[in-house]
């Protein structure tokens, strides 16, 4: 009886530690402590017999029991550490980086130089507290002009050769129109900036396109003045094209008064780059804004054209073809 349950005993520890040391996950490996040393397990069941055994015997076949016991849980500790072990390594491996290999060629893509001119014009504007703002490219005759002072016979429209849609609106010609759009929807104090598209009705050619860029600029306060607007030009040009002579020029706009156009010194010649003004009073009533209280001033400048004198481009049109061995150069 007693040697018959110590080689039992013996013969589930050899066949438990083959097994264990079979043991390929851990899954498997809870399995078999499980199996083994569970409550329900085979060497409960073992031990389960010793009810019967008498009084000398039953602690020798304990004493070996718990030999058979530790044995057991020791393989499964080695086996559990040894297959932890082999996962992390496996996953190690399986994310291994291989920094020699060569990289996938992506072509690398540019800013467009007139988004290039935008983005910086923008980032000056916003530098000094301006938002930025859009509109629409259709437009009503109001917004385009009637608002901005300019009514329907009023000489200043032939300046700008408009598409008009069969609808009666129209492609706007300048992002004027922005100017009344943002004063409506907000109430001074008002530093907004607008970059967008516009339309004129120009035959193409080097140096004209139907469609071009402008960015819009505009501040509306208690007390702006004159020298406001010569501050604000004068820190932005030199912020876009370094530290080169400006002029103010005496000139018109329906919507600023005094208008005034700005010119700047690039390579011996004065170049004209935009036009200011301060903003006339009808405007400001125009947006129910009392003339009396705010003044304000505004600018427009093309795009286009700083882009042309940034980067010494001789002709508007190089600007649309998408002619990569063109736009690389930016
Ligand atoms: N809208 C004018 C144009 O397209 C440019 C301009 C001039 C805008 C004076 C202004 C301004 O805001 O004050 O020719």
């Amino acid at each position: 009886m007693t040697s018959n349950l110590e080689t039992q005993l013996l013969a589930l520890q050899q066949e438990g530690e083959k097994a264990i040391a079979a043991a390929d996950t851990l899954e498997r490996l809870e399995e078999l402590r499980v199996n083994y040393l569970g409550k329900k397990g085979q060497l409960g069941a073992l031990l389960r017999s010793m009810g019967q055994m008498s009084a000398e015997e039953r602690p020798k076949i304990g004493a070996i029991a718990n030999t058979v016991k530790e044995s057991l849980q020791t393989s499964l500790d080695k086996q559990r550490t040894a297959l932890e072990a082999a996962q992390i390594q496996a996953q190690l491996e399986a994310e291994t980086l291989d920094v020699t290999m060569p990289g996938i060629f992506r072509p690398q893509g540019r800013i467009h130089p007139l988004n290039g001119i935008i983005d910086r014009a923008l980032d000056i504007f916003v530098g000094m507290g301006y938002t930025v703002a859009q509109g629409s490219e259709m437009e009503t005759d109001y917004y385009n002009f009637e608002a901005l002072n300019t009514p329907p016979d009023h000489p200043a429209r032939d300046m700008q050769d408009t598409f008009y849609l069969p609808d009666g609106n129209l492609l706007r010609t300048h992002t004027s129109s922005v100017q009344i759009r943002y004063m409506e929807k907000e109430e001074p104090p008002i530093r907004v900036v607008a970059p967008g598209r516009v339309y004129r009705r120009d035959n193409v050619d080097a140096t004209h396109s139907a469609v071009f860029h402008q960015i819009e600029l505009l501040a509306i306060d208690e007390g702006l003045t004159f020298t406001d607007l010569k501050g604000t030009i004068k820190m932005f040009l030199q912020a876009m094209f370094g530290d080169l002579p400006i002029r103010f020029r005496a000139s018109y706009f329906p919507f600023t008064e005094p208008s005034a156009e700005v010119d700047l010194q690039w390579n011996g010649r004065w170049l004209e780059v935009m036009g200011c003004g301060m903003v006339d009073p009808n405007v400001l009533k125009a947006v129910g804004y009392d003339p009396e209280v705010y003044t304000g001033f505004a600018a427009g400048f093309g795009v286009e054209r700083f882009a042309m004198v940034l980067h010494q481009i001789d002709d508007i049109r190089r600007l649309y073809a998408s002619d990569l061995r063109f736009l690389r150069q930016f």
